[in-house]
């Protein structure tokens, strides 16, 4: 099959304006529509033509979507099948994966992430038929970073253009944003490859210890040194320092850094000897290191030293576009981890996780798969066992709901009526009752604001 050949859907619904809807939509996008109003005529169409993609409504009056899916399989197996309902619950959900569905999305759907999902869907099927890709030119992938959203890219671009020279580099970015992943990457495209990649956790080692873990000491430089012993430089030699953390360094350290990267020597504990030492060094911080230096935390010249090149990461909830491939990549890996036929998170689930914060960035992410995965006992991923903490979750069920519409739908100009209400009552409050004021607050002039208190029947002010 060649990609450019046009793809066929068969969609089932009897409701004929959602027909009506996917036949215009689809159709838009290039793709071969046959339509079916019942399960009965799906059947008869589904005996005369291959379709790569079915596209069908759970609850119908004689034969369900359920019953259009095992039927779908059976005349062709390679057939992609997505399910949509208003009611289904997490059983007919469950029910649906485990007869082979590609997933189940929940009405009402969002237009253009249902365009999205037929897209992948397909593009899914044409990837299996036509290529193997080859993981190392998946344009998803950059060492071991994952995501294709510009700012990911733009973060590449920055590691391939430092790699190659010997400049220290800052990687900054909230915790869990991939700030030793990237350092690694840097070292491991460098010409310092073939040497050590030494980790240096600043926040990690007790103050006392930290000179003679650095440096290394000489036998009988204090009690308990019974011999020579090196240290990290030493280690690090002809390689990369990674100095986690760097905003946690003391000052008296800073300052013994500092001679280290000006004069590339260091002395061990209790030694005279100056050893050269020839490192680059890569730091981590999750501060905001140039407002320490304000506050006097962190010297100003080693901060110049150190910050030579500047990397910063941008928080997961500003690269959402990169959520899918992230979801999916977790999901393969704690999947195989845990011995588990795992491949997909169904839309609704991935539809929470697009509103969530992610204040613990990649990381957290990676946790919660890593629980979801323990937690399912289907083969997709379904949003009952997404457990976001309770916290976030009520933060994240309260967006939703905000802009929620049941199967019933809504009252548009009475929300907006509720809206408005309590807007104007805070502005009133906020402005002491004067209504000039509280127009101002609104944005709006006074004889408006007149207009809409009486309009929904507001005394006062
Ligand atoms: N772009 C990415 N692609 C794939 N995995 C990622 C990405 N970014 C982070 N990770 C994963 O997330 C986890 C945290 O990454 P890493 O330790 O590099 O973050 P960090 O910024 O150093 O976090 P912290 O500030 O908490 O130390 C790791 O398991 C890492 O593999
Ligand atoms: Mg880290």
């Amino acid at each position: 099959m060649s990609l450019k050949e046009k793809h066929s859907i068969l969609v089932v619904d009897d409701e004929e304006s959602m027909c009506e809807f996917l036949d215009i939509m689809l159709s838009k996008e290039g793709y071969d529509v046959d339509l079916a109003s019942s399960g009965e005529e799906a059947f008869s169409i589904l005996d005369q033509k291959r379709f790569d993609l079915v596209i069908t409504d759970i609850r119908m009056k004689d034969i369900d979507g359920i019953d259009v899916l095992k039927k779908t399989k059976s005349v062709n197996p390679e057939t992609i099948v997505i399910l949509i309902s208003a009611f289904a619950t997490a059983d007919t959900a469950v029910q649906a994966m485990k007869e082979g569905a590609y997933d189940y999305v929940p009405k009402p759907f969002d237009l253009s992430d249902f365009q999205a999902l037929v897209k992948n869907a397909l593009k899914s099927k044409s990837k299996a038929e036509v290529i193997e890709e080859d993981s190392r030119d998946n344009p998803y992938h950059f060492n071991r970073l994952i995501g294709e959203s510009p700012e990911m890219r733009k973060v590449y671009d920055l590691i391939k253009r430092v790699a190659k020279t010997k400049s220290n580099i800052l990687v900054s970015g909230e915790s869990g944003t991939g700030k030793e992943l990237v350092s690694r990457a840097i070292h491991e495209m460098s010409p310092k490859s073939k040497r050590p990649f030494v980790v240096i956790s600043c926040a990690g080692i007790p103050e006392n210890l930290i000179e003679s873990e650095l440096f290394g000491y000489k036998k009988g430089a204090f009690t308990g040194a019974v011999t020579d012993k090196e240290g990290l430089f030493d280690v690090a030699d002809g390689g990369t320092v990674f100095l986690d953390e760097v905003g946690e360094l003391s000052l008296p350290i800073q300052v013994k850094l500092l001679r280290v990267i000006q004069e590339k020597t260091f002395t061990a504990v209790g030694g005279v000897e100056e050893k050269h030492v020839d490192v680059r060094f890569i730091s981590a911080t999750n501060k905001n290191l140039e407002q320490e230096v304000i506050d006097g935390n962190f010297r100003e010249d080693l901060y110049f030293r150190l910050n030579v090149i500047h990397i910063p990461l941008p928080p997961l909830r500003r690269r959402e576009g990169d959520l899918p491939l992230l979801v999916e990549h977790f999901l393969k890996k704690c999947s195989e981890e845990q011995g588990k036929n795992i491949h997909k998170m169904s839309t609704y689930a991935l539809g929470i996780l697009h509103q969530y914060r992610f204040p613990g960035n990649v990381r957290e992410l990676e946790n919660i798969i890593e629980r979801s995965v323990a937690l399912e006992t289907s083969n997709i991923i379904l949003p009952e066992s997404l457990t976001l903490s309770h916290f976030r979750e009520r933060e994240v069920e309260k967006r939703r709901r905000r802009f929620d519409i049941g199967p019933d739908g809504i009252d548009l100009d009475k929300v907006m009526a509720a809206i408005e209400k309590e807007y104007i009552f805070k502005a009133l409050d906020l402005a002491n009752g004067s209504r000039q004021k509280a127009a101002r607050l609104l944005g709006i002039n006074t004889r408006s604001l007149r207009y809409r208190m009486e309009k929904l029947g507001i005394k006062g002010g």
